[in-house]
């Protein structure tokens, strides 16, 4: 007898194999002539799979008909053609074997429907629900599909350090790696005495790997890293966490026309990727979450993205004619209700916005001939926004030491970024996709601590 996934089982063609099966009861229904229906999930896709089982089993009063949601199970029988609707196959059991029980009284997934704030605070029963699997299933696939574009093309999967020294962004808060006893931290004329601490200097959580990444670029020509990155700002939005799952690809002679040709046709990779892997699981989100999930995803597929400048994107917000919250000046920031106007009701697809003032984005960002703007992009995208931020890179060594000057940052510590652009320097460029933020747009989710195994926010951490 063949151990099979739910999944497996309900594929028409294996009707008539004998199986073993193992999962989560979902419901249990006993009918008038003597035997039971139990729904059975093991989170392998989002259907469950129906398992007839005979008053005649030996243990059909003193455990089947005590079966209930929750209970863990492991089902043996014949799968054959199921006469109901909506199901190839069921399996008939000729021995169902209870693991674990749940007691109807306590367990939380009874049959209330529980909203997506409540399944956080239970977030180790969570996964077992049909939304949270499914968008289990969806990150899955997009992990997978990230790796394949990149592998496909050549890329090289380089792993960045998780404890840095060094501030790539420049701007949020990093959260600081220690092992001081905080009641006690060693001083040398009041300050901080890093010296004594494990790594005998400041160190941090890393808010990108882009800078090993550009390392390994320059060296190696195509990568990329994928893990997890942590920004210690205190933004209660739906759509930060502090800590996220990034993927930066790193290309070298790649300038910003090649970086934004790559990261359109990754991001049309993996929505493509998405409706042709997860049928099931993206025809729940259409049904359940967001109705135009399905034919927005095909439609960016099929279609080129816009790309504008941040000044021609200024302009188009001056000229909209309405009255903005923030009001729109060249040389700030664009707010979220700019990018929802630009994605949303102006072109409605992804917008890549390009070469942005010096002033608001990071040191590394190559400067552009008018000296004002540097070779910058982000991906905006309906609903989420920035799903993608990435640049060109400042290969020249006078430059950078300026931009580096500018935002006072100290060269001693970025010694060896330095020295890359003094032994053989080549321009490149590269971006960061927000895991998250993708799963969040292809799914239709609301909250971007419901697309995470465990979200970390400030004030929560539990799980
Ligand atoms: O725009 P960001 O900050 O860019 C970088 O970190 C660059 N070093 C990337 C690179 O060029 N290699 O972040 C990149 C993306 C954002 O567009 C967004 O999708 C996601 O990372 N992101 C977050 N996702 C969830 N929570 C947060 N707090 C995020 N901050 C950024
Ligand atoms: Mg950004």
């Amino acid at each position: 007898m063949e151990g099979l996934s739910v999944a497996q089982a309900r594929k028409s063609e294996n009707a008539g194999r004998q199986a073993v099966l193992q999962g989560w009861v979902r419901t249990r229904r006993d009918s008038k002539g003597g035997f039971s229906f139990i729904e059975l999930n093991d989170g392998s896709c989002m259907a469950n799979l129906q398992i007839v089982a005979d008053g005649k089993l030996a243990n059909y009063e003193t455990e089947i008909k005590q079966l209930s949601a929750g209970c863990s199970i492991t089902v043996e029988g014949e799968l054959k053609p199921s006469p109901a609707k909506g199901q190839a196959t069921e399996i008939h059991a000729s021995r169902v074997t209870l693991v674990g029980h749940a007691d109807p009284q306590t367990y939380e997934l009874q049959k209330k429907r529980h909203s997506f704030e409540y399944l956080r605070t239970i977030a180790h029963l969570r996964p077992r629900t049909n939304t949270f699997g499914a968008v289990m299933r969806v990150r899955n696939q997009i992990c997978r599909s990230i790796h394949d574009f990149f592998q496909e093309q050549g890329f090289l999967y380089i792993q960045a350090p998780i404890i840095t020294a060094s501030d790539c962004e420049g701007a949020g808060e990093m959260f600081k790696v220690t092992t001081f006893d905080l009641a006690r931290v060693p001083k040398r004329e009041q300050e901080v005495d890093y010296a004594q601490d494990f790594f005998q200097r400041p160190a941090f959580l890393t808010v990108s790997g882009q800078l090993e990444a550009e390392i390994f670029a320059c060296s190696l020509g195509k990568v990329y890293t994928f893990g997890p990155t942590f920004r210690a700002e205190n933004s209660n939005t739906s759509r930060h966490l502090a800590e996220f799952w990034m993927v930066e690809p790193e290309m070298a002679f790649f300038e910003l026309s090649d970086n934004m040709d790559l990261a359109e046709a990754f991001l049309k990779r993996i929505f493509g990727d998405v409706l042709t892997k997860c049928p099931e699981d993206m025809a729940f989100f259409a049904e359940h979450i967001e109705k135009t999930t399905l034919s927005r995803l095909e439609a960016i597929c099929n279609s080129e993205f816009v790309r504008l400048s941040y000044s021609e994107a200024i302009a188009l917000l001056e000229s909209a004619g309405r009255t903005w919250e923030y009001p729109v000046r060249w040389g700030t920031d664009l707010q979220a209700e700019h990018e929802r106007y630009l994605t949303e009701e102006k072109f409605q697809k992804p917008v890549i916005l390009f070469d942005y003032p010096r002033t608001i984005k990071p040191f590394y960002m190559r400067v552009n001939e008018d000296g004002r703007t540097v070779r910058a992009m982000d991906v905006l995208v309906p609903g989420v926004g920035e799903i993608i931020g990435g640049s060109q890179r400042e290969e020249r060594l006078d430059i950078l030491k300026q931009r580096m000057a500018e935002q006072r940052l100290d060269p001693e510590s970025y010694w060896w970024y330095l020295d890359l652009r003094r032994d053989g320097t080549v321009p490149h460029s590269g971006f960061g996709l927000g895991l998250e933020r993708a799963v969040q747009f292809v799914t239709g989710m609301t909250n971007i601590r419901d697309v995470i195994p465990f979200p970390r926010t400030p004030g929560s951490a539990e799980f």
